[in-house]
């Protein structure tokens, strides 16, 4: 019974394929409608000036989706115009203008007048020619607009924002160096705010772009998170220590890098754009400086006082912290805003708020130079602090099973847990969800990985609900807070888990 079921859907399939002739080694994204044009009587086609043979036409009766589907339509007479002359894919009819990624209707007397008519086609010996889009090259206006409801546009003007197109009708985005086929774009007259209509092509958002929906969720939970871990951390004294002040200044830096973020994403800093992008790489870099300063206070605490740092260190730690963290910034920042306006080469300049971005331009690899570069030495330094305090924990914990030994199991596991969620959370905060930012970057140019990558930003940009999960919702962090309201903070130090860990020297409070 399968089997006579089967072989009647191949049977039905094989006829809908046959029940309308497609013409043979043409893709249907090289054809055009010609039922409008001049038919000869042997079979040929005059369309727009080109002759299209008989057997380069046939009947169709369907349109073919950008995802292979089919939609069917009135049968007409479609023939391969784009094997014999070079084809432009319009998004909608030629005289149409493309607005947010909507089609309007015919352009105005006054726009038709002062519209470019003309496109650079780079041909397949690599030489660009100007074309008339009109009179030179045949306008596929028909086909399916490719499937997504927003679409992005290329204004050749702005840095990295240039493109290719070529005979064979596909385009390359300089950005990222993809070739889009014509399936995955369309070009269409465009008003640009300089008032000149030029033909620009328009395309979906990648797919491994995040939504911004989502993302501005993951930013402003992160932003609320990081504006309670600091109250808490303000409101509980034995969380003030030293790295803790400076883990509330980290906090600060990075709560002003997803702010300037979240508005860059709603286009809010456009008003103040190159400010914006300015203060939002200070704000990053100050936080990197931040993390670099509590790694290298938590490996000095950890290695007690025998540190030889301790030797170099002044008496007010947090002033100098403090000088070094925003001082290095703001010497970062400068830095970065005299390339802006000294270096000549485009490719070189930091390009903080071109165009609608108000953000370092992340287009191309001069980024490294300027903000991922001191970002991945930063990380490299807090990897070895981590390494180092990592082997120093391991030796703590040797030392406190010995002292333990006479004590409960209960007791010592108890420790070991601590000891491992302690590691967890020096590991997340000291690089790991910066250490994938950077990667992200990298490999943001292969489609396959920026995939994958996608989970790496979610976590970027949930570290300030990461970080309030693992510091403020902690049992420890809750019951000193829970002292706090209650106004019994003095019983700091009276449960056995931290005897044991003051014995062993480990700061008790904070981290
Ligand atoms: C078909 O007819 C047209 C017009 O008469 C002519 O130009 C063309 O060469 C013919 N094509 C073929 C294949 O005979
Ligand atoms: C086409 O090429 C010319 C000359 O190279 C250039 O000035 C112009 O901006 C280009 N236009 C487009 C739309 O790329
Ligand atoms: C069109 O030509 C470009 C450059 O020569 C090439 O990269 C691309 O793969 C070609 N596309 C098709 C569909 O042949
Ligand atoms: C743009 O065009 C409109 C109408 O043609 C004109 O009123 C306006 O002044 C122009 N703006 C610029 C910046 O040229």
């Amino acid at each position: 019974m399968r089997i006579v079921t089967g072989s009647f859907i191949a049977f039905v399939l094989l006829m809908m394929q046959n029940s309308s002739a497609e013409i043979p080694g043409c893709d249907f994204y090289d054809t055009v409608d010609i039922s409008k044009a001049q038919r000869f009587s042997n079979g040929s086609y005059l369309y727009e000036g080109l002759l299209i043979p008989a057997h380069l036409t046939a009947e169709y009766d369907f349109k073919l989706l950008p995802d292979d589907s089919r939609e069917k339509v009135a049968s007409h007479v479609r023939g391969c115009a784009c094997q014999l002359r070079p084809c432009i894919r319009f998004c909608c009819p030629q005289y149409h203008k493309m607005k947010k990624g909507q089609c309007y209707g015919d352009m105005s007397k006054d726009e038709l007048d002062r519209h470019d008519p003309f496109v650079n086609v780079t041909l397949s010996d690599g030489s660009v020619v100007k074309r008339h889009f009109k009179e030179d090259i045949i306008v596929q206006s028909d086909l399916a607009k490719p499937g997504c409801s927003r679409m992005y546009f290329l204004n050749h003007e702005m840095p990295g924002n240039g493109f290719s197109l070529f005979e064979n009708g596909s385009l390359l985005r300089h950005w990222d160096n993809v070739v889009l086929p014509k399936r995955e774009y369309c070009v269409q007259h465009l008003s640009f705010k300089d008032n000149s209509t030029r033909i620009a092509p328009h395309f979906c958002p990648l797919s491994s772009e995040p939504s911004k929906t989502w993302k501005t969720v993951a930013i402003v939970l992160s932003l609320i998170c990081i504006v309670l871990t600091i109250i808490v951390y303000l409101y509980v004294k034995e969380l003030r220590n030293l790295v803790g002040q400076c883990f509330i200044c980290y906090l600060a830096s990075l709560f002003l890098g997803y702010l300037f973020l979240v508005l860059n994403v709603w286009n809010y800093s456009s008003g103040f754009c190159v400010t914006a992008g300015f203060l939002g790489y200070f704000s990053v870099i100050a936080a990197f400086f931040w993390l670099s300063v509590i790694s290298l206070t938590l490996w000095n605490t950890f290695s007690g006082n025998s540190s030889w740092l301790n030797g170099y260190l002044p008496e007010n730690r947090f002033q100098t912290y403090n000088l070094y963290a925003w001082g290095m910034a703001l010497l970062l920042t400068g830095i970065t805003f005299i390339a802006d306006q000294v270096v000549k080469d485009e490719k070189l300049k930091p390009r903080v708020g071109v165009g609608r971005n108000c953000w370092i331009y992340t287009g191309d690899m001069s980024v490294m130079i300027y903000f991922y570069g001191p970002m991945l030495l930063i990380i490299i330094f807090n990897i070895v602090m981590f390494v180092l305090t990592a082997i120093r924990l391991i030796k703590v914990k040797k030392e406190a099973q010995n002292f333990t030994q006479q004590r409960t199991t209960t007791q010592r596991l108890n420790l070991d847990k601590q000891t491992y969620a302690l590691f967890l959370r020096l590991f997340i905060i000291m690089g790991l969800s910066w250490s994938l930012e950077i990667i992200s970057f990298l490999l943001s140019k292969n489609q396959a990985w920026a995939n994958a990558f996608i989970v790496a930003d979610y976590f970027n940009w949930s570290q300030g609900t990461v970080i309030f999960v693992l510091f403020i919702l902690m049992p420890r962090t809750l019951k000193l807070l829970k002292q706090r309201i209650q106004g019994t903070s003095d019983e700091v130090g009276a449960s056995d888990e931290q005897i044991s860990l003051q014995n062993t020297k480990i700061d008790p409070s904070g981290f």
